[in-house]
């Protein structure tokens, strides 16, 4: 019987180790999701399944697994999973922090320079052979990167990562917004714990970096963008639906703000109607925040780690609702 079901490819390096252990498991190894009912029905016996953040994982979904009794996402942000609906059950939910933190905040600073320096367009550009002379005020003119002010919405991990090659890379200085002051981040960066329409109001450029939840949902919306300086961009490596995207091509066009990079769309995989269309503003990226060959096959260890843990009856490593764990 099936105790494991790897719902998407996670690579071979995870899965061949646990090939070499008695756990019997199956492994759907195309690129494309499961819908519901067929996720249910390849997992119908399964203790434990391996997912994507484009699995769902809702109480429904827990209702059709009888013996589930762990989750393990390949992936840090866990919204794709009902953690509630999960622990109420008894299931474990792990996820896969830490590993992917500098690479993530590696593509959030890529696509900030990438906006300000108007890369994308300038790489069209030569290639469609329209450079035919050197001029002092080209078309591609960008805005300065180098101690300009950086606003962190959510100085969790990735956000303080970011943050610190803003400000040890490029003299940034730190605004931050969220839940509860980092005294850490205000230590070591120098950072200035502000409030949000504080942080809307005296940033240059903006990294998304919130988990998302109900809170956080659509909280860049339009009147967000009013509040932002008319020359600041924004940069979101975090989820998508953070910012409501219509209205995000809404301050585009009406040049409320300079420009956006974004890693990571509110209906993904595909982009609100228009948004496509913004050609110099805009820079966009299919959620490849922790798309590294290191990083992806580090991601898919520690959820395998965490399934083998739980077989051989030990502590999961990266647990969300560890309580459940504790409780048993
Ligand atoms: C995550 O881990 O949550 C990222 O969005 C995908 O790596």
């Amino acid at each position: 019987m099936t105790q494991v079901v790897i719902t998407r490819n996670i690579g071979e390096t995870a899965v061949s180790k646990l090939g070499q252990t008695d756990i019997r498991f199956s492994h759907n190894e195309s690129d494309v999701s499961w819908n519901q009912d067929t996720l249910i029905a390849q997992s119908s016996k399964a203790e434990a399944i391996v997912c994507l953040l484009s699995d769902q994982m809702s109480a429904d979904v827990m209702d059709r697994l009888p013996n589930l009794r762990l989750i393990a996402n390949v992936a840090v942000g866990y919204d794709n999973i009902d953690i509630q609906a999960a622990t109420e059950r008894g299931i474990i939910v792990t996820n896969t922090p830490d590993v992917l933190t500098e690479t993530t905040a590696d593509l959030a600073f890529a696509l900030l320079l990438a906006i300000a320096r108007r890369i994308p367009e300038s790489d069209s550009f030569m290639r469609a052979e329209k450079y035919t002379r050197f001029e002092l005020f080209p078309d591609m003119l960008g805005v300065d990167v180098y101690g300009k002010t950086l606003g962190i919405v959510g100085m969790g991990r990735i956000g303080t990562a970011v943050a610190r090659r803003g400000t040890l890379g490029f003299n940034m200085p730190i605004l931050y917004s969220g839940r509860r002051r980092q005294e850490e981040a205000e230590s070591e960066l120098g950072a200035t714990y502000v409030s949000f329409d504080d942080l809307l109001a005296q940033s240059d450029f903006i990294s998304v970096n919130v988990a998302l939840t109900p809170e956080t949902t659509h909280l860049f919306d339009y009147a967000a963008f009013q509040k932002m300086k008319s020359t600041a961009c924004i940069i979101n490596t975090a989820r998508g639906p953070v910012v409501k995207e219509a209205d995000l091509v809404q301050a585009l066009k009406e040049g409320l703000i300079q420009g956006a990079a974004i890693d990571v769309f509110e209906f993904e995989p595909k982009m609100v109607d228009g948004l496509a269309d913004i050609q110099d503003k805009l820079v966009v990226a299919p959620h490849i925040g922790s798309a590294t060959v290191d990083t992806r096959n580090k991601m898919a260890d520690i959820a395998v780690g965490n399934v083998m843990a739980y077989f051989e009856g030990k502590r999961p490593l990266t647990m969300v609702n560890p309580e459940v764990y504790d409780n048993r």
